[in-house]
Parts: structure tokens; C-alpha cells; sequence
């Protein structure tokens, strides 16, 4: 018996220097000494309790993507554990672009007090991929560029009773890219003094950060030694800002199918069989790649069709022999997905994500305007049922915290294949509009919604969601 009760975990978010590029130590900002930081396993039912100390120079704040959490644990990005010693930084500070994070600390190296924080999850919900990673308010993309992200997988009876592959033939991957200088270290656009430009003017970095090296669980284009076999691959893109389109391909060029069976926010109805997946910045799939045809010695590689030159590369299967498989994958994966209708909405909200000008420069804002904590944007009340008419002008992936919601529509046409079950982030397509539908329920209080292109959220493209 599993319900109720709690597990326990504890993280030190620390600087520490992590070996990322074979022979060169990258320094990072981590969770727990290493990158991505400790997968947290949960049981659904049982709470998971986490205790955060913050011994890096910067104020931070953990959120957990994806979870149906209370607002006290949510990670609202001013509700920040301060480093001893710190000061606000200075007015004229770019937000979101100094990497030094640093600033307002009069000495970088003076001994603190370590300041400790706990975050509980009561894990009501599905069984999914979840992810954390730092939410402070306008320097959230240079923290998680810094290495403040790691995973969380949330299991119940249900799913592991499907036959599944499970056991090393699970696999979670966390897909990032990053840049690196001669020296090994991160490089972020606010770091090189050339695209330095002046205080308001954002342009070099409007379209988001993109990194020429791709990362899977903090490894470059690793090469993986499977079994001819089935393999479940719970796939997380937490980069910045880059866009993959995923296919499975084999030596003689051919495609193997992906066998979508979860979405953001858990399992499907039914698989759904794809050529290839589209997968945008904190979107997760959970997909089944068939390995059992390939020879021993072979390779199917993970290619990401949307990258040129190595950024095409993503990782790859090495088959290294054969193997029983009792693993499968049921024409039912699920029954309880929610079947909100349009009937059942009380209202209907329209939101634009759009550039704009803010603060004399570009900004990246929602319904016209930059973020602002202390305004409310959209009050609801639990228990309600609304639907959201999105529109873009540029790619945006659009996240809601706190609930998962199904897509209606898109471009006003029935949703894609891959839209399919319980979403958390949706990717709105340049001047494409869309229509998403949820429930609010579990807890009141404020949270938020935003572009999950981490630049674009920093520069404003954010919004609060308060639940009365
Ligand atoms: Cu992963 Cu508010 O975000
Ligand atoms: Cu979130
Ligand atoms: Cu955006």
C-alpha cells in the first residue's frame, strides 16, 4: 500500500564544476553537484516533501513544472530565498541578461548563512514526466542556461500495470543545447561584450538562446548501448528556447515510427503512431521506440529534423545484442482523461502573445503587456471551466501552471496528432491561433501562466493566474 504518507528529499543548489565536454570541468549552477540535478521519483498519493538549501550568490526559487501544486509551493518568481548579504540589484540592470547574477553581492566569495527552503507536493495527479528548474523573476533563462533543472517522474499502479518498457528500457531524457567558450565554460549571449548593446535594446537576444551543442541528460549527443528491443523514452525538451522536430532513423536512412503513448500531463486514450515529433521548449512526450528489427551492431539514431550541421544530432541507440521483450504496448493506455466539452466553459478568454515595446526597448508581452507581479490578469474561480483563445505573432510555447488543459483547436481547424491528451504547454505556431480548454481546480491562489522560451518569459511575456 502506497497512499498517503511522505518521502523526503533534500537538494543543495551549489555552484560545482561538472564535467559536460569530455576533460573539461564547465563551472555550473547546480542542484545537488551535478547536472541536470537528482531525478525525484514520486508515488501518486504520497506527498513528496523538498527541502532546498540555496548556497549559490543569487536568490532563487524552485518550481516544479507540470505539478498540481499549491500556490505556497508553486515557485512564484518573487518568492525568492535570498543569499545572505544580498542587495536589490541596481534599476538599470538588464533583466534576464546578466549572467554574473552576481551583482549587489559586495564580495562573491564571503562565507553565507545557507538558507534553507521546503516545497511539498501532495502528488494528486497523473502519472507524468515533471521537470523543476529556478523561476526568478526576469533571470529565469540564464538560471536554468546555468544548469538549474532536473527531473521528476510521478508513477502510479495503473501505469505500471500496462506492461510498458520499464527498467533500463525507460528511459527519461532531458534535451537541452548549450554554448560553450574555448574554456569550456557556458556561454550566454550577456557574457560576450560584442552583443552587449545598450540598456533597453534587447535585439540580439529577442528570439531566445540557442546553444550549437546538444545535451541529453547533460551529456553531449550520447550514444546509448540498447537491447534489440522495445524502449519507452520519456522525452523533456528543456532548452531555452531551441525547437526539435524528433525522427528515429536507422542506418540505411530509414524511419522508425515513434509510438506516442503520454503527453505533458500523462498517458493518452490510445497511442498514436508518429513519423516524427515536433517538441517544443517544457513540453514533454512519452513515446515508444521499437528496436527489435535492428541487427546487432546497428545504430538508429535521434535526429532533430528542424537542426543544421551538429545541432542535427540529437543521440543515439547502438544495438549490442539481442533480447526477450515481454514489454507491450495496450490499445487502451487510459479512461480517465477529462472530456471537458466547449458547452461547459463559463467563459472564454482571449490572449494575444505578442511583441511590443516595454520600457523604451522590445519586450515580449501578453494581451500588450509586460508582467507585472503586483497586477492581477486573469481571476478565476476553482471549480471553473474556461476556455483560452491563444494567438501568436512568432513561435511561442505557452505554458499554465497549476492545471492541464486539452486542445480544441488549432488554427481553426481540429488540433494535430500531436496535440492530442493532457496538455501543460501548448506550441503556438508563427501567427497561428489556438483554443485550449481546463478546469481550475485544487487550489486557490496565484499562479501563473507564460512563453515557456525562457528569454521570452524574462522579457515579459508572463501573466498571473489567481484562482479565488
Ligand atoms: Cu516550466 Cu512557469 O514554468
Ligand atoms: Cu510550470
Ligand atoms: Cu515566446
Amino acid at each position: 500500500d502506497t497512499a498517503g504518507g511522505v518521502d523526503r528529499y533534500e537538494i543543495t543548489q551549489r555552484p560545482a564544476s561538472v564535467e559536460i565536454l569530455p576533460g573539461v570541468r564547465t563551472p555550473m549552477w547546480t542542484y545537488g553537484g551535478g547536472f541536470p540535478g537528482p531525478t525525484i521519483e514520486a508515488r501518486r498519493g504520497r506527498t513528496v516533501r523538498v527541502t532546498h538549501h540555496n548556497e549559490l550568490p543569487v536568490p532563487t526559487v524552485v518550481h516544479l513544472h507540470g505539478g498540481h501544486t499549491p500556490a505556497e509551493s508553486d515557485g512564484y518568481p518573487t518568492d525568492l530565498v535570498l543569499p545572505d548579504g544580498w542587495r536589490e540589484p541596481a534599476a538599470h540592470d538588464m533583466p534576464g541578461m546578466d549572467m554574473s547574477g552576481g551583482h549587489g553581492m559586495d564580495d562573491p566569495h564571503a562565507v553565507r548563512t545557507r538558507r534553507t527552503r521546503h516545497y511539498t507536493y501532495p502528488t494528486d495527479q497523473r502519472a507524468t514526466l515533471l521537470w523543476y528548474h529556478d523561476h526568478r523573476m526576469d533571470f529565469t533563462a540564464p538560471a536554468i542556461w546555468r544548469g538549474l533543472a532536473g527531473m521528476h517522474l510521478v508513477r502510479d499502479d495503473a501505469e505500471n500495470a500496462l506492461g510498458l518498457p520499464s527498467g533500463p528500457r525507460e528511459l527519461p531524457l532531458m534535451i537541452t543545447d548549450r554554448a560553450f567558450a574555448a574554456d569550456g565554460t557556458l556561454a550566454y549571449p550577456a557574457l560576450d561584450p560584442t552583443l552587449r548593446t545598450t540598456p533597453g535594446v534587447r535585439e540580439p537576444y529577442l528570439a531566445g538562446v540557442l546553444g550549437d551543442v546538444i545535451l541529453v541528460n547533460g551529456a553531449p549527443w550520447p550514444v546509448h548501448e540498447a537491447d534489440a528491443a522495445r524502449y519507452r523514452l520519456r522525452i523533456l525538451n528543456a532548452s531555452n528556447a531551441r525547437h526539435y522536430e524528433l525522427a528515429a532513423v536507422d542506418d540505411a536512412g530509414r524511419r522508425l515510427d515513434l509510438v506516442q503513448v503520454g503527453a505533458d500531463q500523462g498517458l493518452l486514450a490510445a497511442p498514436i503512431r508518429h513519423r516524427s515529433l515536433p517538441v517544443a521548449p517544457a513540453e514533454r512526450y512519452d513515446v515508444v521506440l521499437d528496436l527489435a528489427h535492428v541487427p546487432v551492431g546497428g545504430r538508429v539514431r535521434i535526429v532533430n529534423l528542424l537542426g543544421t550541421g551538429r545541432t542535427r544530432d540529437v543521440l543515439a541507440f547502438r544495438i549490442v545484442r539481442r533480447a526477450a521483450d515481454r514489454s507491450r504496448i495496450p490499445r487502451t493506455l487510459a479512461t480517465d482523461l477529462p472530456t471537458w466539452h466547449r458547452t461547459d466553459a463559463v467563459r472564454v478568454r482571449d490572449m494575444a502573445f505578442r511583441a511590443g515595446r516595454m520600457d523604451g526597448g522590445h519586450g515580449w508581452l501578453i494581451g500588450g503587456r509586460p508582467f507585472d507581479p503586483a497586477r492581477p490578469d486573469v481571476t478565476t474561480r476553482l471549480g471553473d471551466v474556461e476556455v483560452w483563445r491563444l494567438v501568436a505573432d512568432v513561435h511561442h510555447p505557452v505554458h499554465v501552471h497549476l492545471v492541464g488543459f486539452r486542445v480544441l483547436s488549432r488554427g481553426g481547424r481540429a488540433p494535430l496528432a500531436y496535440d492530442g491528451g493532457l496538455k501543460d504547454t501548448i506550441s503556438l505556431r508563427p501567427g497561428e491561433s489556438a483554443e485550449i480548454i481546463t478546469r481550475f481546480d485544487g487550489y486557490r491562489g496565484r499562479f501563473l501562466f507564460h512563453c515557456h522560451n525562457a528569454e521570452h518569459e524574462d522579457m515579459g511575456m508572463m501573466a498571473n493566474l489567481t484562482v479565488t
